[in-house]
């Protein structure tokens, strides 16, 4: 993993000793997934769940895409931030493999009790993401669930 010691830009101006650092870099990676789900609180009634969430309630599918972005500085011996190539890595083993080609509401340990929205899933995401990076790193993450939706956690919040 790269250097993503963001600790340099702070102390940067009390040790002379220290060249002054390089400027915070953003980078980003995309994965996609297909996934069906339903919006669905199980501690409600079937005709609760329709007067709530109308015809998301039903079982129905999604071409999910969901986009990961990391803050750090440039690592002067590989010049990457992070090896993108890593973090696909990261996204795919926590996240993508669990739920491709899934039901989201049933086959998906660790989504049992949520509600899966675009938010809660994003949510789910960043929690599963976040342990594999070094403290602070992750910046967002965005769910996009159709080419008009997304939600995400981190970013400007
Ligand atoms: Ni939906």
């Amino acid at each position: 993993m790269a250097n993503l010691d963001l600790t340099d830009m702070d102390t940067a101006s009390v040790d002379h000793k220290t060249p002054t650092s390089s400027p915070t870099v953003l980078v980003s990676r995309r994965e996609s997934f297909n996934a069906a789900h339903q919006l669905r609180d199980p501690k409600l009634s079937d005709e609760e769940n329709a007067r709530m969430f109308g015809k998301c309630a039903n079982l129905h599918g999604h071409n999910y895409i969901i986009e990961i972005v990391v803050a750090g500085q440039i690592d002067k011996s590989t010049g990457y931030v992070v090896d993108l190539k890593q973090l696909s890595d990261i996204v795919c083993r926590r996240v993508v493999e669990d739920v491709d080609h899934r039901n989201l509401n049933a086959d998906v340990p660790w989504l049992e009790g949520r509600i899966t929205t675009a938010e809660n899933l994003a949510l789910a995401f960043w929690e599963r993401i976040r342990t594999e990076l070094p403290e602070g790193s992750l910046r967002s993450v965005r769910l996009w669930e159709t080419e008009k939706n997304w939600a995400e956690i981190g970013g400007h919040v």
